[in-house]
């Protein structure tokens, strides 16, 4: 009996794994964890974060991340729209710090001078939360842009 209750242990772990795999290729970031600023942000920060990424970024930055129409081109009043934040626009370019500067003080914060319609989230988001949606952002890239954005964030903390 002991046996069986040990096999049958195994086979749900393994179908665990199974679920986990299934739930990341599909994009569904659930039962995931990765590295936001090296520290290990849990699949329940990484919901957290989706959760405060619908209610403080979508309107601007699109429900799925998709930006606004026609982001590239800049708009009358001089100013970038919303770029997406998924993997078709250039949010994986900039190291975990930028993000962070960014989503905390603004653009301006990392390119002196720069205005921009992007607000800064300081005093509306604890730093806390503000890794916690920046986590949700980073779990929905492809592996590419996962692994570009790595290293782009370890020669920046190599940075004296
Ligand atoms: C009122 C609209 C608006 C809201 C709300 C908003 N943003 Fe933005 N965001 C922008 C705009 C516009 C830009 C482009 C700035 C530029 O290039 O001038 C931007 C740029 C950014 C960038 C730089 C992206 C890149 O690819 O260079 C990050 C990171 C960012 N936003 C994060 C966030 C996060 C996280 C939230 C929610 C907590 C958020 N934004 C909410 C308008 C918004």
């Amino acid at each position: 009996m002991k046996r069986l209750t040990l096999v049958l242990g195994g086979a749900a772990v393994a179908g665990l794994a199974a679920v986990i795999a299934v739930a990341q290729q599909s994009g569904d970031t659930q039962e995931e964890s990765l590295v936001f600023l090296g520290e290990l942000m849990s699949p329940k920060e990484i919901s957290a974060g989706r959760k405060l990424y619908a209610e403080n970024c979508a309107s601007c930055h699109g429900v799925k991340l998709e930006g606004q129409a026609d982001w590239k081109r800049r708009l009358d009043s001089g100013k970038m729209p919303a770029p997406p934040h998924d993997e078709t626009g250039h949010t994986w370019h900039h190291s975990d710090q930028d993000l962070f500067t960014i989503t905390k003080s603004g653009v301006s914060a990392v390119v002196a001078g720069y205005d921009s319609d992007m607000p800064a989230f300081d005093g509306v988001l604890s730093d806390a939360e503000i890794r916690t949606v920046l986590a949700y952002i980073k779990s929905t890239w492809p592996d590419r842009q996962r692994e570009y954005q790595e290293k782009i964030t370890k020669n920046e903390r190599a940075k004296p």
